[in-house]
């Protein structure tokens, strides 16, 4: 923490200056999360924060797509990402131009996509939604086109884990995250074996045999507000390894067990690099105006869905 202080109160000290909030993803690293972050949260807890933001600075502490949803949502403020390359294994799985074939060969069928794409995917899309409400949005958008079926991409698990628990027919794509996509049920039994009566949480990412071996699945902050609520003992976070250590900063009286994955696209925002960003006003992150217009249709859509 010491090599952290200086950092830590530069930030928060330029920060005042230049009218800037630090919008910081559960994945941060605890010293941007707890220390530098205006606003902590998941995909979706981000993205409404940016649309209501009155600063006029937005440093994303997050990856590219997080900033691109903001900048989206907010196109007259100024929206910094720390590393241009903190990409998304998801978000680089699939183009405008495969969304443009699947709209083709499914005509008529609504298309949601999940937040994790880049603005051009979303600008093709009718909704979008993020972990914490894809089953209610995929319902919500079949019942408005008296449809049941919906195309939701791209992330194949994802859209496993929600079309078990719908009757709606999910058409779907190939992508996966990178992180989530490594566990594997023998890994949940062994850590239950290792460390009896231990409550495992589960990203809705992970592959469907995961969620299957896991007592709750929900988003990052689905995730938080369980072991805020129910307090368990011995607690595993099936998910990005700095949840456990963020979430253990708030509960000091849970026990987590740690095996996690790294995302090496979150990992590249630091403190120095959000320094460098107000220092220098870099990188900006830019849409272009047609495309960011469609893609806040379909980013406010999901907003607007009264959960
Ligand atoms: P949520 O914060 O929406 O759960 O998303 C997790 C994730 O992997 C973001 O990259
Ligand atoms: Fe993308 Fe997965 Fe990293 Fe999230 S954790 S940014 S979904 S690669």
């Amino acid at each position: 923490w010491e090599m952290h202080a200086p950092y830590i109160a530069a930030i928060n000290d330029l920060k005042k200056h230049m009218d800037a909030v630090i919008l910081a993803h559960n994945y941060m690293t605890p010293e941007i999360f707890a220390c530098v972050g205006d606003f902590r949260g998941d995909s979706l807890a981000l993205a409404m924060e940016a649309a209501k933001t009155e600063a006029s600075v937005i440093v994303q502490a997050g990856v590219h797509f997080m900033a691109e949803t903001s900048k989206v949502l907010s196109p007259e403020k100024t929206v910094l990402i720390p590393d241009m390359k903190a990409g998304c294994s998801l978000a680089s799985s699939i183009t405008g131009d495969d969304v443009r074939l699947l709209k083709q060969k499914y005509p008529g069928t609504p298309v949601v996509t999940y937040v994790n794409t880049t603005a051009d995917v979303k600008a093709e899309t009718d909704i979008c939604c993020t972990s914490s409400n894809a089953v209610q949005i995929v319902e919500h958008i079949c019942a408005e086109w008296g449809t049941d079926q919906v195309i939701l991409i791209p992330d194949q698990y994802l859209a496993k884990n929600v079309a078990a628990m719908t009757k709606i027919k999910v058409i779907t794509w190939a992508g996966s995250c990178e992180v989530h996509e490594r566990f594997t049920p023998e890994d949940i039994r062994e850590m239950r074996a290792g460390n009896p009566g231990v409550i495992v949480l589960a990203h809705p990412e992970c592959p469907p045999e995961v969620l299957a071996e896991a007592d709750f699945a929900g988003s990052t902050s689905g995730m938080s507000n369980y072991v805020k609520e129910k307090q368990p003992n011995n607690v595993v976070l099936i998910t990005e390894c700095s949840m456990s250590d963020n979430v253990a900063l708030e509960n000091p009286d849970v026990n987590f067990v740690r095996p996690c994955n790294l995302c090496p696209h979150m990992k590249r925002i630091t403190l120095p690099g959000i320094l460098r960003a107000l220092q220098t006003m870099e990188h900006k992150v830019e849409v272009d105006p047609v495309i960011a217009a469609k893609a806040r249709k379909a980013v406010q859509a999901m907003i607007d869905v009264k959960l």
